[in-house]
Parts: structure tokens; C-alpha cells; sequence
């Protein structure tokens, strides 16, 4: 039986009744959109249809809407996983393109399946990418005023009725940060998916790779630790040097868990538990 669980991002909403109710409507929207993809298609056709539409949507800090680094760039980083193949690939800092999640699908198809900075840009061009300015006022106003705001990275994990998994991740990065940074979303630590299970994670970037979070949530699955151990256990293992990120999961199975660290609040995620859509704004 398919299973789709999708994010936004993670951090806090208290206080912000109306930025959570749009954040909800739009991941419900998705979600269901997804879905009815999923049920047609492929694993790989859903994430990348989730993760393009979160990234076209401004609300999220991945493609449209992304965050400016310190030098006011904006560069995007996303990666897909193909559980079955094992296949991971990614672009690390590419600039000016609508969607970096195809950036990563085209990639996948390539020996060297990892590229950055303008040699991902350039290869999107050499693909027909066109050229596609992200920036928005918003993000523009945040940046000019020392980048508060909400984070959100954005994902999806899908299985299909084949039993393929795929996981991908997409963002806009912290906001504020060097040139050049490179954050969990393109590595294994962020986006990672086997035959067992998938992963896609959000929150504090260097976190998240120092706990190789996404890897290991998977890996565990894969060594026989059922997946609501398999991440129930990394969340404790981050809980011991007071991380701060969240991610969604599910397993071969369609069983579905969303984890987080004890300081993050809240991670903003869909799926449907097989009775009812269940969201972070319940
Ligand atoms: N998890 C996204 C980032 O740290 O850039």
C-alpha cells in the first residue's frame, strides 16, 4: 500500500495562528495532491511532484522563496535518494533555478551524480534549465533585517505499490550564512533512503550531519530496529548535545514516524495515518 509523508521545515509557530494556519492548508494541499500522484505513479514522481510544489510555494525557504546567504545570494541545495538503487544525488549551492529537486532528479541519471556551486548551475544549464530568480520581497525584508523568520526546508519520503522508497529534501539553507556553507539537505545525513526505509530531515544543518542523522535512522531500520525505535534512539542520542532538528520517516511497511530533538518544537509535517490526515496543527 502507498504511503506519503511530507514537511515544511521545523522550528516554532506559537504565536503565529495565522502563519501556521497557511503553512497547514498548503502542506494538507500538497499532501493530497501527492497522493493522488503517488497512487498513479512512482515513488520517485511523488516526492519530486511534493517537493516542486513546496518549492514554488513562497511560505517555505526552499526554491522560491529561499533565504539569502551573508552576501545577499541566494543559493539552493536539494537531494533525492532512490531506496532500491541506492542511488543518492544532489546539487550543493546552485543558484537561479525554479526547482533544485529536478536539478537532483537529472543528476541521478549522471556518473557524477553530486555537483556544487556554479558547476551545478552550470550544469542545469547545459540540461535547458532556464534561469529563474527565487528571491522575494519577504525574504529580501528578512535578510535586511538579520534574518529572523521561520526556516523551512521542505521534503517528502514516499513508498509506492511496487515497494520503492524515495526520499528528497530541498532548501534555501539558514539565512545569514557564509558563502558557501553547506547544509545537511544534500548529504546522507539529511535525505537518505534503502529498500527498508527513507528519511528526510530539518532543522540545524551541522546537527543533523554530525549525527548522520538520516543514515543512521535508515541503517537501523535495515539491521532489523523497527523504525519507531530506529528514531525514537537517534533523537536521544542528539537529546545529548541539545540538537535542534526534526525529520519524517517511513519503512517499508508504510509505517510512518516523525521525530524531533527535545528543543525543537515542532516540525511541520503531513501523512495519513490510515484513518485521518494527521498534521503538526491538530
Ligand atoms: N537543514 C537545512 C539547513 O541547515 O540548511
Amino acid at each position: 500500500m502507498e504511503q506519503l509523508v511530507i514537511h515544511g521545515g521545523a522550528g516554532s509557530l506559537e504565536g503565529k495562528t495565522t502563519e501556521a494556519q497557511i503553512m497547514h492548508d498548503s502542506l494538507c494541499k500538497v499532501w493530497e495532491e501527492t497522493f493522488e500522484v503517488l497512487q498513479k505513479r512512482t515513488a520517485e514522481d511523488a516526492v519530486r511532484y511534493a517537493v516542486r510544489m513546496l518549492e514554488d510555494d513562497p511560505v517555505y525557504n526552499a526554491g522560491t522563496g529561499s533565504k539569502l546567504q551573508a552576501d545577499g545570494q541566494i543559493r539552493m541545495s536539494a537531494a533525492l535518494m532512490d531506496g532500491t538503487n541506492n542511488r543518492f544525488s544532489g546539487v550543493i549551492n546552485v543558484q537561479n533555478i525554479q526547482n533544485p529537486i529536478e536539478a537532483a532528479a537529472l543528476l541521478s541519471g549522471e556518473k557524477h551524480s553530486i555537483l556544487s556551486s556554479a558547476q551545478a548551475t552550470e550544469f542545469c544549464r547545459t540540461k535547458g534549465i532556464p534561469e529563474y530568480n527565487p528571491e522575494t520581497e519577504f525574504r529580501l525584508h528578512e535578510y535586511k533585517s538579520n534574518c529572523a523568520g521561520i526556516h523551512g526546508t521542505v521534503g517528502a519520503v514516499a513508498l509506492d505499490k511496487d515497494g520503492h522508497i524515495f526520499a528528497g529534501t530541498s532548501t534555501g539553507g539558514i539565512g545569514c550564512e557564509i558563502p558557501g556553507r553547506v547544509s545537511d539537505t544534500p548529504t546522507v545525513a539529511g535525505t537518505y533512503a534503502s529498500t527498508k526505509a527513507g528519511v528526510s530531515c530539518t532543522g540545524i544543518g551541522e546537527q543533523i550531519t554530525q549525527q548522520a542523522a538520516a543514515a543512521k535512522v535508515v541503517t537501523r531500520v535495515g539491521d532489523g530496529m523497527l523504525l519507531n525505535e530506529a528514531v525514537t534512539k537517534t533523537m536521544q542520542e542528539s537529546d545529548d548535545f541539545n540538537y535542534l532538528y526534526g525529520l519524517i520517516s517511513l519503512d517499508s511497511e508504510g509505517h510512518v514516524e516523525v521525530g524531533k530533538t527535545a528543543a525543537l518544537s515542532d516540525v511541520f509535517y503531513v501523512f495519513h495515518d490510515g484513518e485521518k490526515i494527521r498534521t503538526f496543527f491538530e
